[in-house]
């Protein structure tokens, strides 16, 4: 559900789940508003989690906004990228929670990408058995998607987000503004988030990202605001009827088993997220095709997209010797597999998907088509 409130141009879209429902609000310039805590749990201690170069460009804005709140502001800053959303890092925020004499009801504020969302609602899933935390995502891709629904991890070497658990923040806060200041390729990341949802749930918003996709690459705000909004409504509407993935929700996984693997057999951080999603959507798109799910001209359709959003459409080689083979074990860690049966999300048909296994030669012809485009 979308609502906006009277007396400004932020909107909220509404995560219903029970008592841990909580709004997502969308506008500009909603980082530095002290108004926008005023409303959160009362604590003597904020703790914000951050990286460098976030901290450098929002740490002191969001600090001072929240001192009218926290009789105490602390930061911790965590080493910036993919490869270091691991237990190193994830001990970082709790030696800075515990040097600080932190409480249990210290309340954690995630400000960065979703690495830094991923890590912070961990930390604060587990730390005196669960403390809350607000999500303040400042790139395209944790705006439309890390941010929302409560799923925080870390990675393993054998396998991406292994460890974490389900836990919900307190509120969602999508800056506008702080986009202006993303580098491109990571904008690009955050689009393949976003195309995401149209094949899966709404066939018009594909429509409207095709006829969109220049006025988002140049960030034009209100082509910003609409995107964002409408996939967290997406989100929101998934995320409401399946928490924890026992069903629907493994819907919003479109694209990521064979982009988990891009990522794992790259090296975490080698691809970004949104490359590997975006490449491993039209893998997905060839897999529903050869299953007799999508026409070809689907297939076509979403690669163009793509394409157009800046992300990478051939697949790496993941092993010169044996590359199918190695697809294939990365795949059977990915969380969705059942009993080493790899499990696929597919197109079926346009605006909707389900997820079903598949038969490994199809599998592998989609591999090699699509590592040799
Ligand atoms: P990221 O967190 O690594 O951020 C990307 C880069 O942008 C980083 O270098 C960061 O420092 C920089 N950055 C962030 N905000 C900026 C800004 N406003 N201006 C300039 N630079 C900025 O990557 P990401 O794409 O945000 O997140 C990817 C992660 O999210 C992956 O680990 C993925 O597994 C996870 N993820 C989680 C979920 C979920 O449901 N929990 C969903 C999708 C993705
Ligand atoms: N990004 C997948 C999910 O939240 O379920």
């Amino acid at each position: 559900m979308t609502s906006q409130h009277p007396d400004s141009q932020t909107q909220w879209v509404n995560i219903d789940l029970g008592d841990r429902s909580y709004g997502i609000a969308i506008g500009a310039n909603l980082l530095g508003d002290a108004a926008n805590y005023a409303d959160l749990p009362r604590a003597a201690s904020a703790m914000i989690v951050t990286n460098p170069t976030v901290a450098a460009l929002y740490g002191d804005r969001l600090a001072n906004a929240l001192k009218s709140r926290f009789p105490s502001v602390h930061t911790v800053v965590l080493p910036d990228g993919e490869s270091y959303k691991n237990w190193e890092s994830l001990n970082l925020i709790f030696d800075a929670l515990l040097a600080n004499r932190c409480d249990r009801s210290t309340v954690l504020f995630a400000l960065g990408g979703g690495v830094v969302g991923d890590m912070t609602g961990f930390a604060a899933a587990s730390y005196m058995r669960g403390v809350p935390f607000v999500q303040v995502p400042t790139t395209l891709l944790a705006q439309v998607d890390s941010s929302v629904g409560g799923k925080t991890a870390i990675n393993h070497p054998m396998g991406k987000n292994m460890i974490g658990a389900f836990y919900q923040p307190q509120r969602v806060l999508c800056d506008l503004e702080v986009l202006k200041t993303l580098p491109d390729r990571e904008l690009s990341a955050g689009l393949a988030e976003i195309i995401k949802y149209g094949p899966i749930a709404d066939v018009s918003f594909m429509d409207w990202l095709e006829a969109n996709l220049d006025a988002l690459l140049a960030r034009d705000p209100g082509a910003l605001a609409f995107a964002v909004r409408r996939s967290c409504e997406i989100k929101a509407w998934v995320v409401g009827q399946d928490e924890r993935e026992s069903g629907v929700r493994a819907i919003l996984n479109f694209g990521h088993t064979f982009g988990h693997a891009i990522e794992a057999g790259m090296g975490y951080g080698a691809w970004l997220h949104g490359e590997a999603v975006g490449c491993g959507m039209v893998m997905a798109a060839r897999l529903s095709a050869a299953l007799g799910l999508v026409d070809q001209a689907f297939v076509e359709r979403l690669a163009q997209l793509v394409l157009r959003a800046g992300l990478p459409l051939v697949a790496p080689v993941l092993d010169e010797q044996n590359n199918v083979d190695r697809y294939l074990a990365l795949m059977r860690v990915d969380k969705k597999a059942e009993a080493g049966e790899i499990k696929f999300v597919v197109i079926d048909p346009i605006g909707h998907a389900s997820v079903r296994s598949a038969p490994d030669a199809i599998v592998a012809a989609v591999i090699n088509a699509s590592c040799r485009v």
